[in-house]
């Protein structure tokens, strides 16, 4: 039951008015530590990496990591791919063994990213346990390889998005709002609450079809936050915010004991500090005694 496919779970949370966590990782010590959240607050959880760590580990060890921890856990755990514009990457992975893949074709014309994005839905459904997020419209920041300028993003379409979700097959949505990657600049970003509320509406208005992914979850106030559960959101990505965390915990520690030499009490530090994070943010998304 531990190592699953994300999809499960988010239409439970799309139904029960709550969203998971997803939360990008690069290290072995920051993955603990979303486990060690998810089991002290029992919450399904989704871990995820971008297309670098998965690279510089090889998706194959990223798995084996997965299954260790996740094999005997008694909450559902899925592991995700992150913002994968290269469709033979996102099927290497769902190979190795990867329970959620996302295809970001985002910045393509519309009916490129439905053509690489139903590729990928439909050469992962053939998998058992294996399901996809696709994007429609851009969002702005920088995660990892995928960069868009504030200028350059894009709101989704409701429209278009119907026609996206249909033609693609995807499990799960990711339409672009106004959330951004990144720390945002100001403390009320412009976030357009009215148009997950409509694509929401669209599509799982008669019951749940395509639970609806929010990216840019660093730095989101928390009534911003449980407004966006009200109107839809059931995947809450957070990346930036984990990668402060792991850097400021380490220049801390070291600063502090800069001759002490002992690194297993470095990795200590930043697990403490980063699952106190990850159970912060599953607060805020209602999911602790969801598992
Ligand atoms: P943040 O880096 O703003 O938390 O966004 C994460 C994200 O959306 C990853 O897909």
């Amino acid at each position: 039951m531990s190592i699953v496919s994300a999809r499960d779970m988010l239409f439970e949370a799309t139904e029960g008015k709550y969203a998971v966590g997803a939360f990008n990782i690069t290290s072995l010590v920051q993955m603990e530590a979303v486990v060690d959240a998810a089991l002290e607050t029992k919450s399904p959880v989704i871990i995820q990496t971008s297309v670098k760590p998965s690279q510089f580990y090889k998706p194959g060890v990223m798995v084996a990591i997965y299954h260790t921890l996740a094999e005997t856990a008694p909450v559902p755990i899925a592991l995700h791919l992150d913002h994968c514009t290269d469709v033979a990457y996102c099927k290497t992975c769902a190979d190795a063994g990867y329970t959620n893949i996302m295809i970001d074709a985002s910045k393509q014309p519309f009916d490129e990213n439905i053509r690489q994005t139903k590729e990928v839905a439909d050469y992962c459904h053939k998998l058992s346990g294996v399901s996809v997020e696709g994007e429609l419209g851009t969002v702005s920041g920088v995660e990892d390889q995928v960069k868009v300028a504030e200028d350059e993003a894009q709101l989704a379409n409701p429209e278009q998005a119907v026609k996206f979700v249909e033609r693609t097959g995807v499990d799960l949505f990711a339409p672009a709002i106004g959330t951004a990657h990144g720390v945002y600049k100001t403390k009320e970003p412009k976030v357009h609450f009215d148009r997950l509320e409509k694509i929401h509406q669209i599509l799982n208005g008669d019951g749940v079809r395509v639970p609806l992914v929010v990216h840019g979850g660093t730095g989101l106030p928390p009534d911003y936050v449980e407004r966006l559960i009200a109107v839809g959101g059931s995947k809450f990505n957070v990346s930036t915010e984990l990668k402060y965390t792991l850097i400021d915990t380490t220049f801390d520690y070291i600063g502090g004991k800069r001759e002490e030499y002992d690194p297993g009490k470095i990795d200590a530090a930043v697990r403490d500090a980063t699952r106190k994070v990850v159970i912060h943010w599953m607060e805020m998304l209602k999911s602790p005694g969801k598992a």
